[in-house]
């Protein structure tokens, strides 16, 4: 066993840590606040190839690994979560499926210009009665000559609010239950596409989150992603490789509290000294640091499975439910070292508590990461 980083996986992790440190963290207070979605910051991502990290060069990717993609999401995280999951997204949900299951003509048409940036993407999976559930989609596709026409609407839809590209779900043939979801790759200006409301919401506010409606929506029939009626497995075989992504943003939510604590329980004197001298914070500091190392190597051992071709669901899920709830752990704690600070607007830390929440609900509550593990260990 290797725990050794590559010189290339080092170096990767350096440009996103200088990056992320110079360019996203002095701006990531003012995103949570206003909402608006990182635009300019997204266009810097993509020169530096990290909306398509693990896509091969011949379609404008980064050609990096798994554990390359987890770094650059947990130190874009570590400045900003909102960023974190808008870079996850595209790489994970969109980029990486259209490379697994999409024709040539898919892969030419999309695939390029989403890895490099120049268009973004959306998972348009989740409805409003289709959250855990996910087979349960009222979303319908009918074929009709040489067009499907789609009909329903989609909640929560990262990116929704900028993307150029969606992969939609929806049903082409219901009396099949789940084994009746087909997926299809719609581009912005499809007659019979339109972008929905923005949804407020506790944190990760620049995520570009909305809804999305289909009202007779024209999508050619060679933009059929996959099989018809495939939908929902590779829907599952996504969100595998999307828990990973989740995973890396949890850490590094729970690495900047932790880089934060660590400083200000150096500075902060009460009873005529540093915090950082009381055992109290030294043990909420040594938990919160053994679990973000515990956390962020369950990531990674999920990430070297998947590189190597090897089935990897429930590790995924093993490091998305522990690093979220160590983000929750770290975050509580954090507020706490900080005392009055930590609940204040001025200082960042119930912002990393607003954001760390959704990590444990998106691409799969705890709950059901739970029953992905237990299914795989009770076989
Ligand atoms: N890969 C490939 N196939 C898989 C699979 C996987 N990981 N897991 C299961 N399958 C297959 C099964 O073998 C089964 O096929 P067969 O019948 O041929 O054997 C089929 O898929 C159906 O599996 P299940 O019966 O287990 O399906 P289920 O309906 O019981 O649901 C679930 C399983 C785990 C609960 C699933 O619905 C789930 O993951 N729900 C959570 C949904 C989710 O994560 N949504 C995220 C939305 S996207 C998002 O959040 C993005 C964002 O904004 C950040």
């Amino acid at each position: 066993m290797d725990f050794q980083l590559s010189e290339e996986q080092l170096m990767v992790r350096q440009t996103a840590r200088e990056f992320a440190e110079k360019e996203i963290k002095p701006q990531a207070a003012e995103f949570d606040a206003t909402g608006e979605f990182p635009v300019e910051i997204i266009k810097k991502l993509a020169s530096l190839n990290f909306l398509g990290i693990t896509i091969p060069e011949e379609y404008e990717g980064g050609g990096l690994d798994t554990i390359s993609y987890a770094m650059v999401i947990e130190e874009i995280s570590r400045a900003c979560a909102s960023t974190g999951v808008v870079l996850s997204v595209n790489n994970s949900l969109v980029c990486e499926p259209i490379l697994t299951y999409g024709t040539d003509f898919q892969k030419k048409k999309y695939l390029s210009d989403l890895a490099s940036g120049k268009k973004l993407g959306c998972f348009a999976l989740t409805e409003p009665e289709a959250g855990s559930d996910a087979s349960n989609l009222k979303t319908t596709a009918v074929l009709k000559g040489d067009h499907y026409v789609l009909n329903g609407n989609k909640l929560f839809i990262t990116n929704g609010r900028v993307a150029e590209v969606a992969l939609v779900f929806a049903m082409t043939d219901k009396s099949l239950g789940y084994k009746g979801i087909s997926i299809f790759v719609i581009e912005r200006g499809f007659p019979g596409y339109s972008v929905g409301k923005v949804q407020q919401k506790l944190g990760i506010n620049a995520s570009g989150q909305c809804e999305l409606y289909f009202e007779d929506c024209l999508v050619p029939k060679e933009n059929l992603l996959g099989e018809e009626g495939g939908g929902f497995k590779i829907a599952l075989a996504t969100l595998d490789g999307g828990r990973i992504g989740i995973a890396a943003q949890a850490v590094g939510i729970a690495q900047a509290c932790l880089d934060e604590c660590l400083k200000y329980s150096k500075e902060r004197v009460q009873f005529g000294q540093p915090i950082a001298k009381f055992q109290a914070i030294q043990w909420m500091l040594a938990d919160m640091s053994t679990e973000i190392e515990a956390a962020r190597l369950l990531t990674y051992r999920a990430a070297f499975l998947k590189d190597k071709g090897e089935r990897y669901s429930a590790q995924a899920s093993m490091a998305k439910l522990f690093a979220s709830e160590t983000a929750m752990k770290a975050t509580t704690k954090g507020i706490q070292i900080h005392g009055g600070y930590g609940y204040m607007k001025e200082y960042p830390m119930e912002r990393f508590f607003r954001d760390a929440k959704v990590t444990e609900i998106y691409e799969g509550t705890n709950e059901i990461q739970r029953i992905v593990i237990a299914s795989s260990i009770l076989k």
